[in-house]
């Protein structure tokens, strides 16, 4: 595996590949990221992961100080699945002169995490454009687990990139039911079994699409588990985000709560 954090040495390296697959991360990597890796590894002829914890889509300055960080784990993981390369770039490689503010998103980073987390989305577009025009890659990988994120990506990487495919991945979770996420290194084993709980809680989402008025009812459960916040707790029909609309129902539910400082999101 060869690791740059130069992107033009990066470029030289990789100019001449084809078909070359992207899996973006933020580290502290995971058994969900090895799954996006080993799915590009298969379906592409060569791999890049990059590893950079983009400051301007944390909303708080804490949150971003705080996120887990474990960049000689990482390594020794990607080394394990004979990644091809890892980027690594310093702040100042991918924002030689500041971000780009003026990016236009879907109307639907508006909704859910777009409320509560202003800014967001635009500056995870940002980074992901820098990012594609560097590695110009055949395919890029998304875990659904960040629904929102993978379709307000998937709708701009349609209008921007024609030739490049987004591929969703689907959400991998603990034998408990939790997602697993890179915040979840910062959960106690007592936040951990709560997470668990709020996950059977909306397990059994067909019983909530039927009556939605169970959901202030499952709130309410949730708050009495020990949860202090809920952003939001949602069911959306995901055929009618992003157009082209289809006539069956899809219904996902969305949740983004608190456990301590920690924000955790889930869909289900
Ligand atoms: P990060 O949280 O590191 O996630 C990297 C990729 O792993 C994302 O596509 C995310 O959806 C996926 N992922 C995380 N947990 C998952 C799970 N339990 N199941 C399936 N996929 C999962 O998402 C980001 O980084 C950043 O926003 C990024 C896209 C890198 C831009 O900075």
């Amino acid at each position: 595996m060869k690791i740059f954090s130069n992107k033009k040495m990066l470029i030289k390296y990789i100019q001449k590949e084809k078909k070359i697959g992207f899996v973006p991360t933020m580290g502290a990597l995971h058994l969900a990221h090895k799954t996006l890796i080993k799915k590009s590894k298969i379906q592409c002829n060569k791999t890049v992961v990059s590893i950079f914890v983009n400051k301007p889509q944390f909303n708080r300055k804490k949150d971003f100080n705080k996120y887990p960080r474990n960049i000689s784990r990482d390594i020794s993981i990607l080394r394990k699945l004979k990644v091809d390369y890892l980027f690594i770039p310093k702040t100042k490689e991918i924002y030689p002169n500041g971000v780009n503010k003026n990016i236009k998103i879907h109307p639907f980073g508006k909704k859910l995490c777009g409320k509560f987390r202003p800014g967001h989305f635009i500056a995870v577009i940002d980074v992901v454009d820098r990012f594609l025009k560097i590695i110009k890659p055949s395919k890029i990988y998304f875990g659904k687990k960040d629904f929102q994120q993978l379709k307000i990506i998937e709708d701009f990487i349609k209008r921007k990139y024609k030739n490049i495919k987004v591929i969703g991945c689907k959400t991998i979770r603990e034998k408990n039911g939790i997602a697993l996420s890179s915040r979840n290194y910062l959960l106690s084993l007592k936040q951990k079994k709560i997470a668990s709980k709020v996950y059977k809680l909306l397990k059994n989402k067909k019983l909530l699409i039927k009556n939605k008025n169970k959901l202030s009812q499952i709130k309410k459960n949730i708050y009495n588990l020990g949860v202090k916040k809920i952003d939001y707790l949602k069911i959306l029909d995901t055929n009618k985000i992003i157009k082209p609309y289809k006539k069956i129902k899809k219904y996902r539910v969305f949740i983004a709560y608190y456990l301590g400082k920690t924000r955790l999101i889930d869909n289900i």
